[in-house]
This record gives C-alpha cells, sequence and structure tokens, in this order.
C-alpha cells in the first residue's frame, strides 16, 4: 500500500466545499492576527479551486480588514467612482441603500439583472474582493456567485471557438429601465471609466480560460451589429447564471466571503427591499491586472485610468 504523501504535509486550515463547481467554507483560521506564509498559501489554493471562500465568525475592524487583505494583493481605494469610510479609505460601505441615490424609475428585470464582477468598467478591474458582514438580517440578504470558468467549459466547443475570438465595451450606466440621477451622472464624470476587455480572458498563474461577462456593466460587443450583440450577450448572461455554477451565502455577523473577482460574477440580494431589515458590510478590492484574450491582447482604456493601490 503506497503512502498518501498528502496526510504527512500538516494542513492548517480545513476546506469545504459547498457546491460541485464553487465555494468553499474554510475554518481553522483567526483573521484577526497576522497569517503564516504557508497558511496565505493555503488559502490562495483554496481561493483558486473554489473561487469564493467563506469563513464565519470574524468580528474584524475596518483595521483587521485591511491587514487581511494586504495579505493577498494590494487594497485599492474603496471604490473608484462611489467612494469610501470616512477615515478608510481602502473600505468601501456596501450598505442596504446605496442604490437608492443612484437610480430611479422601474427597473426591466431579466435573469442576469444585477449580476456583475466588480469594477469591470476600468481596464484593470480588481483581481479580488473580500467582503464582511456587520449588520445582516435575521433571514433573507444571500449573496450569490457563480463560476465564470466552468460556465466557459460548459459552452460547446463551437461556441467557445467563436467567443475566444471577441471583445465587449463595459461601463457604468444605470440598469435598464432606470433613470440615473444627478449624484450617479455626477460621479461618473468626475471618474468616467470605459473599457475594452475580451470576452475569454486567460488567467496567468493557471492558463484557465473564464467567460469575462459581468451583465451589469458589459454594454455591446465589438464588431457585431446592435442586435447580434444583443442576442448572444443575452444566451452568454443566461448561461452563466445558471444554477449549477453558482454558490449561494448565507451571511451572518462576523461572516467574511473573499473571491477572485477574474474567475467570477456576483449577485447581490433585491429580497432585502421588501423587509425592514437593515443590511451593512464592509468591502476591500485588491488590484487587478489588465485582462488578456485568447490571442494574447490586453484589455484597453477607452476613458479612465487604472485603478492603482492606495495609497499608490
Ligand atoms: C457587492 O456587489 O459587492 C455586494 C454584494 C452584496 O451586497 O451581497
Amino acid at each position: 500500500m503506497s503512502t498518501d504523501v498528502s496526510a504527512l504535509v500538516p494542513q492548517r486550515i480545513g476546506v469545504h466545499p459547498l457546491t460541485g463547481h464553487i465555494g468553499a467554507e474554510i475554518d481553522g483560521v483567526d483573521l484577526r492576527q497576522p497569517l503564516a506564509p504557508a497558511v496565505v498559501a493555503e488559502i490562495r489554493a483554496a481561493l483558486q479551486s473554489w473561487k469564493v471562500v467563506f469563513f464565519r465568525d470574524q468580528p474584524l475592524s475596518h483595521a483587521e480588514h485591511v491587514a487581511f487583505a494586504s495579505a493577498f494583493g494590494a487594497p485599492t481605494i474603496g471604490h473608484p467612482v462611489y467612494g469610501f469610510v470616512e477615515g478608510h479609505p481602502q473600505v468601501y460601505a456596501v450598505a442596504r441603500d446605496r442604490l437608492a441615490d443612484r437610480h430611479t424609475g422601474d427597473l426591466l428585470v431579466r435573469p442576469w439583472t444585477g449580476w456583475h464582477s466588480d469594477v469591470t468598467a476600468a481596464v484593470n478591474p480588481p483581481a479580488a474582493s473580500i467582503l464582511r458582514g456587520v449588520v445582516i438580517p435575521p433571514y433573507g440578504g444571500d449573496t450569490l456567485w457563480t463560476n465564470l470558468a466552468e460556465a466557459y467549459n460548459g459552452l460547446s466547443e463551437t461556441l467557445r471557438g467563436f467567443v475566444d475570438t471577441l471583445r465587449g465595451v463595459h461601463q457604468f450606466s444605470p440598469p435598464e429601465g432606470q433613470q440615473a440621477t444627478d449624484g450617479f451622472v455626477q460621479k461618473n464624470a468626475a471618474r468616467p471609466l470605459v473599457s475594452e476587455h475580451p470576452l475569454v480572458r486567460v488567467i496567468p498563474e493557471t492558463g484557465e480560460r473564464v467567460l469575462f461577462v459581468s451583465p451589469s456593466f458589459l454594454k455591446r460587443i465589438t464588431g457585431l451589429t446592435p442586435r447580434e450583440s444583443q442576442q448572444l450577450l443575452e444566451l452568454l448572461f443566461e448561461h452563466v447564471t445558471r444554477p449549477e455554477y453558482t454558490v449561494r451565502f448565507r451571511w451572518h455577523p462576523g461572516s467574511v466571503a473573499f473571491w477572485d473577482n477574474r474567475t467570477t460574477a456576483h449577485l447581490a440580494p433585491r429580497d432585502i427591499f421588501s423587509l425592514d431589515f437593515d443590511r451593512q458590510l464592509y468591502r476591500i478590492t485588491l488590484r487587478g491586472d489588465v485582462p488578456v484574450g485568447v490571442d494574447g491582447r490586453p484589455s484597453l482604456a477607452i476613458k479612465g485610468d487604472p485603478i492603482d493601490a492606495y495609497p499608490a
């Protein structure tokens, strides 16, 4: 009988997968303490495999949140367009009603409405995001993530070959059916961000191909007619949000979600708007690289500068 070598390597953390394709809960680590390099490496490996990892019972302060994030990359400004928490420039407040002062009117809700990867209007969208729950409703308010690498693998070989060649334009705009408020217009004018990304990006450290479609931000496919672009985007948006590629996370105060923003998209909850409970989370994003397509071409900034680390 051969020896299982992995059993001889001390495992510092526990990694517990939640679905077939995405999401794992990690235990055996206190995120308020400085992490040993081996623990950082194990969390990175879990993130690479499972795309989003979750921690429970981690009541982090803003400063501890920044310190934890900094072990994995360079935090950026909280949000390049919508700002940050006073006194904590790397922290973005994900407040229950944060969208209320940006858009008005009746939202046209489609199966993929609200799904997005963070800040893909930038030429270098964040590599990862780390969201921590502080005020959590007693029920409702779950977040969903989807695995964009697995979604790519789920396309036919013929369609994969076609989307490999395509690029698309990402920008902030009010969701369909809604109008921008003055605040939305002013903030986006002050920091305009529009970028062209490959529809399929290649992850440098793994060679994995990812269907890099971010339904809230990806507006049109370059080189197609408006109708062709709309129909193909709808097919891809519907495809990436199929339940088999997703995981749904139930928050508690002290829960932390850490996702690879290059290989996932996520959906913030809408059921909280029919409940009276408050919900307050805080997010830090890590500086990302400029995506590169299957043909080796990098993304292109149409408007705006790359998002740098904070402080630069
Ligand atoms: C986000 O989109 O980063 C926030 C997700 C959430 O509110 O659950």
